[in-house]
């Protein structure tokens, strides 16, 4: 069987950076679900379609064709054959991943391709409803979550690495935006699941997140033993 490892959080949590290095650590494959929502969120908008039209969203859902390969162990994101992974990671296709992913007919789509990767190889998986909905069965969930300004802060560290200037408050409001956004839709919302070990990273760096998940996970392997 597969083992899992499933870690959901707010924007800006640090969840990408820290199950890409657990995935390293422990041999397992980083799958980073949210990139699949931008991939969708991205061809909304360059067919034009209104985030607020779910009719037409329904409709054209079904030509958007989302797949996953790896190279050199980093997930590449393709939309209908297309190597969108470098477009993906901006401010705008992040607000459109998160206003197209309200929609259920979305989410099934992305779910089924999500499941089929867990059965299939052992993974980290982040996102949002990875614990409550994609991998219930998960052998460890993980809630990854920071206080808002230090997250704004981080984003804007980042940012400014790649020479983008920005205002952290605008940033912050941003990230409480896509906070609620996430956790008032209908829709599979954010929300720590029942059995999910709550992590929060607001005084933690990078390496002592990685090591409290991967001591959660060892924890773990050896109650199965
Ligand atoms: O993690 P991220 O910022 O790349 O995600 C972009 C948006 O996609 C996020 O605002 C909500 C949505 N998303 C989701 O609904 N479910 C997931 N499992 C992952 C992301």
């Amino acid at each position: 069987m597969a083992k899992n490892i499933a870690i959901d959080g707010p924007a800006g949590a640090g969840k990408s950076t820290i199950a890409k290095r657990i995935a390293k650590e422990l041999g397992m494959i980083y799958v980073d679900t949210g990139a699949m929502y931008r991939a969708m969120g991205l061809f909304f908008h360059r067919q034009g379609v209104s985030p607020q039209d779910e009719a037409a969203i329904a409709r054209e859902v079904g030509n958007a064709q989302v797949t996953i390969r790896y190279e050199n162990g980093q997930q590449q994101v393709f939309l209908n054959g297309e190597n969108v992974t470098a477009q993906l990671r901006t401010e705008e296709v992040g607000r459109m991943a998160s206003k197209v992913s309200v929609y259920p007919a979305v989410r099934k789509k992305l779910v089924e391709l999500q499941q089929q990767m867990a059965a299939k190889q052992d993974v980290v998986m982040d996102g949002r409803d990875i614990g409550t909905v994609v991998l219930p069965q998960a052998d460890l969930k993980v809630y990854l979550t920071a206080d808002s300004r230090v997250r704004a802060l981080r984003r804007v560290g980042e940012l400014r690495e790649k020479g983008q200037e920005c205002d952290p408050q605008e940033i912050e409001r941003e990230i409480r935006e896509r906070d609620y956004q996430d956790m008032h839709r209908d829709e599979s919302p954010l929300r720590q699941a029942e059995d999910a070990v709550l992590v929060d990273t607001s005084q933690m760096d990078i390496d002592q997140a990685v090591q409290a998940v991967i001591r959660l996970f060892e924890e773990r392997r050896a109650e199965w033993k």
